[in-house]
């Protein structure tokens, strides 16, 4: 697929009216559904495109909806993750802020497949502007009613509410997010019982990301087999957003199909590595996942080859370092962000987030011993897996893999008690 799905509009200002999006065939996947679909066929439609969820897990997205019990009497609801706070990831943003008729219509689709009569589009709090272009473009679809009462002359009602959160990391993760959506402090549940069985208002809830969401107009328009021809396997299909940051020539947002080559994403697309430095290495999916030396990033972005090659895809958040980036400041940065967004409910999480910044500071600022090496590392393997939610492993794998991958500048930042960099 060398069109552009998700971007084909870029420098076009008015790409968020409903006039230029129904101009360009918007809204003609969700009639067609609306009218001549039924639920289930909808939810088989989704399986068959191999669709996976965006938000990070890559969950299947079609077997996701299909956990929602239909016999429950309790309300249905769609949640649409628009919190975004992973460091490195800035996707989601442009699709609410450009795209929002695209993110409404992919809505639409997924609450009929699972019967859900109240979406809920949980926005971080500081997209100020994209929450209101949501209330805006909501509005207007109202008026056409695409949403609504009875849409397009069907049995079928659909609200749909734009809910602004406060500025919290932890309310991307799905039961933060809902227990926030309640109006209470967003500290993850312990699951199970999952959301699609127990989740917003204790109902069942399917909770998808923007992206997610957003493929759908495509799948119903184009057709799932199309859909599913697009990528490097069945289980990588659909085009792809990647942000791509730091230090290269040409930062931004790309679309292509998934598993584009990491390698060729940096090289030829970002034009390499700023002021014609060598790469040292590349965080590929967000600030959680493990890290890879520049020797290993000749690999598809897709769920099985990154995990192959001891990363993950994540959020498709690819950050990337020079050979002058310090891998220790690296790292003490990104704790710091953790344990400052760590909810506090575990222990581990909460106590050893801090533990791990105190550490990084040392061995960075002045102090490090040679001892902090395995205490860090002791430290992030109990933090792996004995927390509530993923939060904490988020936290542990950076440690962990960045401590594996560049062993040697931890060992001299400790031989020498702070940053060589430093004077
Ligand atoms: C700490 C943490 C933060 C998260 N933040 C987000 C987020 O900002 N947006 C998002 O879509 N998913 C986020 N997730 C993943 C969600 O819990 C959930 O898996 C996702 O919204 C499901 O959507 P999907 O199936 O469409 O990918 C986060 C997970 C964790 C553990
Ligand atoms: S792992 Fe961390 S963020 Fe998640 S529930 Fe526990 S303390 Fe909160």
């Amino acid at each position: 697929m060398s069109e552009k799905y998700f971007l084909h509009n870029i420098g076009k200002p008015e790409s968020k009216s409903l006039a230029f999006y129904l101009a360009n065939q918007g809204y003609s996947a969700w009639e067609k559904v609306v009218r001549q679909w039924q639920p289930a066929e909808v939810i088989e439609e989704v399986k068959k495109s191999g669709l996976r969820g965006r938000g990070g897990a890559g969950f299947p997205t079609g077997m996701k909806w299909s956990f929602v019990p239909r016999d429950s009497e309790k309300p249905k609801y769609l949640v649409c993750n628009a919190d975004e706070s992973e460091p490195g990831t800035f996707k989601d943003r442009y699709l609410v802020e450009h795209e929002p008729h695209m993110l409404l219509e992919g809505i639409a689709i997924a609450s009929y497949a699972i019967n859900a009569h109240s979406a809920y589009i949980y926005i971080r709090g500081e997209f100020a502007h994209g929450a209101q272009v949501l209330e805006e473009a909501i509005a207007e679809a109202e008026a056409k009613n695409l949403l609504g009462e009875k849409i397009l002359g069907s049995s079928y009602d659909l609200q749909v509410t734009v809910h602004r959160g406060a500025g919290a990391y932890i309310c991307g993760e799905e039961t933060g997010l809902l227990e926030s959506l309640e109006g209470k402090r967003g500290w993850p549940r312990l699951k199970p019982p999952f959301p699609a069985v127990v989740g917003a208002f204790k109902s069942p809830t399917v909770v998808n990301n923007v992206e997610t969401l957003a493929n759908l107009p495509l799948i119903f328009t184009r057709g799932a087999e199309w859909f599913a021809a697009i990528g490097p396997n069945p289980k990588n299909t659909g085009p792809k957003l990647y942000c791509v940051s730091g230090h290269v020539n040409r930062p931004g947002l790309y679309e292509f199909p998934m598993g584009k080559n990491l390698k060729e994403l940096i090289y030829e697309e970002c034009g390499g590595i700023r002021g014609g430095k060598k790469l040292k290495a590349v965080i590929p999916g967000g600030s959680s996942v493990p890290v890879l030396r520049a020797d290993q990033i000749d690999v598809s972005m897709d769920y099985e080859a990154l995990a192959e090659a001891g990363s993950m895809l994540g959020s498709a958040g690819v950050i990337v370092l020079d050979e002058d980036a310090c891998m220790v400041n690296a790292l003490y940065n990104l704790e710091r962000f953790y344990a400052h967004e760590s909810c506090g409910q575990c222990t581990p999480c909460r106590e050893g987030t801090t533990w791990m910044v105190k550490i990084l500071k040392r061995l960075e600022m002045g102090g490090g011993r040679p001892e902090d090496l395995p205490l860090l590392e002791d430290i992030a393997r109990h933090i792996n897996f004995r927390t509530i939610c993923p939060l904490g492993d988020a936290a542990a794998m950076p440690a962990a893999s960045f401590l594996k991958q560049f062993r040697d500048e931890f060992a001299a930042h400790a031989e020498l008690g702070r940053c060589p960099q430093r004077r």
